[in-house]
């Protein structure tokens, strides 16, 4: 499959206060970013659990990331925190079993930062065009194929 038919599915982890209300004046601003990229809203990101994120990827995502308000800017007050460091270690672990860390990361950005939400998903699907389909699903395939 080539990097242009490839469309990467890709989950985004968006705090409710900041990412997922930027995604929201995205929408209001008319600012076009791709389709692939599906929003889980979160309370906050430090909600986000290493198993939800290889959770996502087990489902069939090729990408994740979570999008959590600016460092300093947390509601829960570091809660973006938390979740740096278990995007940091969930990353370390994707890279240590082969799967590739790069196809895990982590944004900040406020609420008034539609703008910069469309960036960010027009850069993850590019990033994740060019690392290919997630590996759990060509395992996948291959498996189906196996089948009789
Ligand atoms: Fe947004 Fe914590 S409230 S990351």
């Amino acid at each position: 499959m080539s990097e242009s038919e490839f469309e990467p599915k890709i989950v985004a982890f968006c705090c409710h206060y900041c990412a997922y209300t930027a995604a929201d004046l995205a929408g209001s601003m008319r600012l076009q970013y791709p389709p692939n990229v599906r929003v889980v809203r979160l309370p906050c990101t430090g909600k986000v659990d290493i198993l939800y994120l290889l959770k996502a990827f087990e489902d069939g995502a090729d990408g994740v990331y979570v999008a959590g308000c600016m460092e300093g800017d947390c509601h829960f007050i570091n809660g973006n925190f938390r979740a740096k460091k278990r995007v940091h270690y969930a990353k370390k672990l994707l890279d240590e079993i082969g799967f590739g860390g790069d196809r895990l990361e982590m944004f900040n950005m406020s609420a008034s930062m539609g703008p910069r939400f469309a960036e960010v998903a027009r850069e993850m699907v590019d990033r994740i065009k060019k690392l290919g389909p997630s590996p759990i699903k060509t395992v996948q395939t291959q498996k189906s194929g196996d089948k009789p």
